[in-house]
């Protein structure tokens, strides 16, 4: 379980004080939830928090009990591999590897051997429909499909807690919307997966929607109960 605690969050920018994050506290259960607000609303300094990127000013992000600041950045780096998967907005993938390479490259980062990597690697790209993509390098992949490549290699190490911010940002609706698919399939299976997104209507096709403005929690809005979902209440 990943909790927030109180989180806080403040940068200096030469005399002036921003805060980014500003007393947040929610635990995320098992299912998506997305995060939206407007630009400069604290959502990626949110995700950096609960990722341990980044540290709080003040307050706590803790996972299954351990509190992440209290780590060094070593064993912070060692939760994120075991535990998160990232798709960014953007610069997701290695240009040089193919996407088979990049779905494969955690797994050669935690010592999984090779015939394991092929097989499970190649699993990933047929679940997101990309099997017949394999040996393509990124720039001979659309968008969306570059997306898609990043999804499955965020799953390579089967984490429990899947990070996307703004995933969508750089597609069309019909792409954004096979991502999102893809994420909402992850939530399915029992994943944490945590969505910044600005476009509402992606948004509400989570299970929650938090609303972010100014770095607080403004609002939860709790948009449809998803039994399938074991231990979902929080
Ligand atoms: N490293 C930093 N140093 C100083 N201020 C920062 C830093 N990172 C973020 N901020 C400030 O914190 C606030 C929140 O930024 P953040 O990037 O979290 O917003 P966001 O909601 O992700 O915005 P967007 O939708 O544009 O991506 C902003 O006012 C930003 O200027
Ligand atoms: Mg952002």
């Amino acid at each position: 379980m990943l909790e927030a605690i109180h989180l806080h969050k403040r940068y200096h920018q030469g005399d002036i004080d921003v805060v980014a994050v500003d007393h947040f506290s929610f635990r995320f259960p098992p299912g998506l939830t997305a995060v939206v607000g407007p630009s400069g609303s604290g959502k990626t300094t949110l995700l950096n928090l609960l990722a341990g990127f980044d540290v709080p000013t003040e307050g706590e992000v803790r996972l299954d009990g351990t509190v992440l600041s209290r780590l060094s950045e070593d064993a912070r780096s060692e939760v994120r591999l075991k535990h998160m998967g990232f798709v960014f907005q953007q610069w997701n993938l290695v240009p040089t590897l193919t996407a088979w390479e990049n779905v494969a490259f955690p797994m050669m980062l935690a010592g999984i051997g090779q015939r394991e990597r092929q097989a499970r690697a190649a699993a990933l790209l047929e679940s997101v429909g990309l099997e017949k993509r394999a040996h393509h390098l990124p720039n001979k992949l659309s968008g969306g499909e570059q997306q898609r490549v990043a999804i499955a290699r965020s799953l390579a190490l089967n984490p429990p807690i899947l990070f996307a911010d703004e995933p969508t940002g750089n597609l069309d609706s019909v792409a954004g919307a096979k991502v999102v698919e893809l994420l909402t399939a992850q939530a399915r299976e029992g994943r944490t997966v945590i969505l910044v997104t600005h476009d509402l209507e992606l948004a509400r096709k989570a299970e929650r929607v938090l609303y972010l403005r100014d770095g607080r929690l403004i609002q939860v809005e709790e948009t449809r109960p998803n039994p399938e979902i074991p231990g979902r209440a929080s």
